[in-house]
């Protein structure tokens, strides 16, 4: 069991605490994960704000939990781990002092988390603040939100500020699609089977695919996300670390360090785009309005209320990872809002055989497909080739295997990324946290897409409710490949 920590959540009456990280912590408290002596302790911004936080964060459960997670004794409970403060991250008063000795009042030995709920522009101040004012201990960690900067530079500068006053190893990265159980799952079913490992390379390997589509458009994140667009949003990290555990190199150890050298290999590996490169690989797209299960809905200019923007929405990229394993595998990366259904799926497509030896009549020889469903549900599922058993003819037809991990486990359990990721802060281990160099690396690889997007063109249109522009089935078409659309095969 993980001894009792501090984690202070700054930007505690922000959307992401709100949302995701008070609902995590009171997880953790239901399965018995918040250890006794622990403290949650959100920062807002003014006394009021402060009085009135136990019933914001109620509400904010009530909302957020899924069904029948939320119960008046559990929040009562739970409410007791609640210490709201008061702290302008930006300024540099009494309330830092006051933070302090609350944080001091239980030793320096205890752990203690900075989450930094914040806009990434100021988390240079606030761990300046924390440093000046004596809050950062031996046994402190600062846990920061991507995405850290808007391109390579403004990445370096900002993780150069907080080097400044955290080492390397007190500095966690979030990225939450790290945290969710089923991508761990990934490294089981790779490297606790023999099965799938002998098996994952070009040799055998004809193209790979990861999508994340969703159906959900800007929500209210309009400021943040027509200056960020999806590759910033999502490429730049979601799909690149997700690309990095399928693609990557059996770590020597399980540990932080052994995992991220193989990683960084990984981004070191792709293939640079630059230029004509982007035009012919890289797909942007944007939604108009359109037919989302029944529903009609605006297109992305009427939802940000403005006559113009460029951003994506959308984005596929034809990949590849220049190295002995994956040499002329192709890496299709996809993903994109309002799209037809939320989904966030790795297909891994096998060769055909090398000789039918039943000959055209017996039809086609599918290629082996295997598929690693990590939400809404989590599954995987392998489709061979099989006889037809209810006729004396040999016929062959594709069958599934179909893994419902959901089904298997979950009892009393919520899978809860952000949950995951908090302990993990909390226990000191960072093998679920991003390095600086991945950082550094995955900016340089989508640096010069930005740059062509700058310079060029404007993006393809596809229809909210759709499987994103034409242009992305044109991508993979010309390899005679074709984008696996769940629930659509
Ligand atoms: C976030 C992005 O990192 O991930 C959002 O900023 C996106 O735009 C979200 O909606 C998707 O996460 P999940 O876990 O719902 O797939």
């Amino acid at each position: 069991m993980l001894n009792p920590f501090d984690i202070v959540i700054f930007g505690g009456g922000g959307d992401l605490a709100l949302r995701k990280l008070l609902p995590a912590m009171y997880r953790a408290y239901q399965e018995g994960n918040l250890p006794e002596g622990s403290r949650v302790l959100p920062t807002v911004r003014a006394e009021e704000q402060k009085e009135q936080y136990l019933a914001t964060a109620e509400q904010a459960l009530q909302s957020h939990l899924s069904e029948g997670e939320f119960n008046a004794k559990d929040w009562q409970a739970f409410a007791q781990f609640l210490v709201p403060v008061v702290v302008n991250v930006t300024e540099a008063d009494d309330n830092w002092d006051a933070l302090k000795d609350i944080l001091d009042a239980d030793g320096e030995e205890k752990s203690r988390v900075f989450y930094l709920s914040l806009p990434p522009a100021v988390y240079g101040t606030c761990c300046e603040l924390l440093s000046q004012k004596g809050l950062i201990t031996d046994n402190s960690r600062v846990v920061v939100e991507k995405p850290i900067g808007y391109c390579g530079k403004s990445a370096e500068e900002i993780n150069g500020k907080i080097a400044q006053f955290f080492d390397e190893n007190q500095i966690f990265r979030i990225d939450h699609y790290l945290g969710k159980e089923t991508v761990q799952n990934l490294m089981a079913l790779r490297f606790a089977n023999a099965l799938f490992e002998n098996l994952w390379d070009a040799k055998s390997i004809d193209n790979i695919q990861i999508s994340i589509s969703e159906t959900v458009g800007l929500e209210s994140r309009a400021g943040f996300y027509d200056k960020a667009g999806a590759l910033r949003d999502m490429v730049q990290n979601h799909l690149l670390q997700l690309l990095c555990l399928v693609a990557m190199e059996s770590p020597s150890k399980l540990n932080a360090n052994s995992i991220r050298a193989e990683k960084l290999k990984v981004l070191e590996a792709l293939r640079p785009l630059v230029g004509e490169d982007v035009d012919d690989n890289v797909v942007r797209g944007q939604y108009v309005p359109g037919d989302l299960n029944g529903k009609l809905v605006p297109g992305y200019l009427e939802e940000l209320g403005e006559g113009s923007s460029t951003t994506e929405t959308f984005v596929a990229i034809r990949a590849h990872i220049d190295n002995w394993r994956w040499a002329g595998v192709p890496f299709y990366l996809r993903t994109g809002k309002r799209m037809k259904k939320r989904c966030a799926e790795i297909v891994v497509e096998y060769k055909p055989v090398s000789h039918n030896v039943y000959g055209p009549s017996v039809g086609p020889i599918q290629p082996n497909r295997l598929e690693i469903r990590l939400q809404p549900e989590e599954s995987i599922q392998l489709t061979l080739m099989s006889k037809r058993l209810d006729n004396l003819e040999m016929q062959l037809e594709p069958v599934t295997l179909n893994i419902e991990l959901s089904q298997q486990y979950s009892k009393g359990f919520h899978s809860d990324a952000y949950k995951r990721l908090m302990l993990d802060a909390a226990a000191n281990n960072p093998a679920l946290f991003i390095h600086r160099d991945e950082v550094r690396e995955a900016w340089q690889w989508i640096d010069p897409i930005i740059a062509r997007w700058q310079e060029k063109g404007t993006p393809s249109l596809y229809r909210a409710g759709s499987w994103g522009p034409e242009a992305a089935d044109e991508l993979l078409e010309e390899n005679n490949h074709a984008w696996f659309n769940v629930g659509e095969k």
